[in-house]
């Protein structure tokens, strides 16, 4: 059974996706144990208490520095010590001795095909106003394993999203949602937890053919 920690920031629709996957036997071998936000008033967090998921509300603001907070953090998980680590839209950077102590075992999904739209400020909406601005007709979501760069670890999962005319900013993120992040995240998860994949020279390598169990 994989053991796993889910961060979020956020309205949580990624956890949501994983907890519906995970009751719908569409993620197999997977228990989450434990959901950490930053942020107190996260709806994500409400979505893990009602699934009787410890929540834990872990927050840089209530740290002295970054160096404390990032400690704490470091020490909790370490505690908890999951099986995997999932990103489902955390917006704090992971501590680079937790990125160490837990190699290729934290996932984080990015609303974007990365390399494009990435990297240090290329979070929530103004990863999709910069695909709109720079007019690009695809863009798409992208699960990586976490490195010490940002957004550079290896890719695990890729899918496009078409973008279309008259789309704002917020009809691109909700459809890059829909069509992509609901569906990679779950499936990532799903292929980790029974062994679908290996890390071979920074590559992500799939040992089987993916069981397509959450296209829509
Ligand atoms: C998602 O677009 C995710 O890719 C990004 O932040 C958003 C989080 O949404 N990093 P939610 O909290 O899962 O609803």
């Amino acid at each position: 059974m994989l053991k796993i920690v889910v961060c979020v920031s956020g309205g949580g629709t990624n956890l949501q996706a994983i907890l519906d996957a995970i009751d719908e036997k569409k993620i197999t071998n997977t228990e989450i144990t434990a959901v950490i936000s930053n942020n107190a008033g996260a709806r994500a967090l409400t979505r893990a208490e009602n699934h009787g998921i410890p929540a834990i509300c872990m927050s840089p603001k209530n740290y002295p520095d970054r160096a404390a907070f990032n400690q704490a953090f470091t020490e909790k998980m370490c505690e908890l010590n999951p099986d995997l680590i999932v990103l489902a839209g955390f917006l704090v950077k992971i501590p680079e001795t937790m990125v160490k102590k837990f190699s290729n075992r934290i996932v984080n999904i990015h609303p974007s095909l990365i390399p494009s739209f990435c990297g240090v400020g290329y979070y929530g909406l103004t990863v999709h106003e910069k695909a709109l601005e720079r007019g690009v007709k695809v863009t798409g979501a992208t699960v990586h394993f976490v490195n010490e760069g940002m957004d550079e670890g290896p890719i695990i999962a890729q899918k496009a999203v078409c973008i279309e005319d008259g789309d704002t900013p917020e009809i691109l993120q909700r459809r890059v949602m829909e069509q992509a992040e609901w569906i990679l995240l779950p499936q990532a998860i799903d292929d980790i937890a029974n062994g679908r994949i290996e890390v071979v020279n920074n590559k992500v390598r799939k040992t089987e053919k993916t069981e397509i169990k959450l296209q829509k």
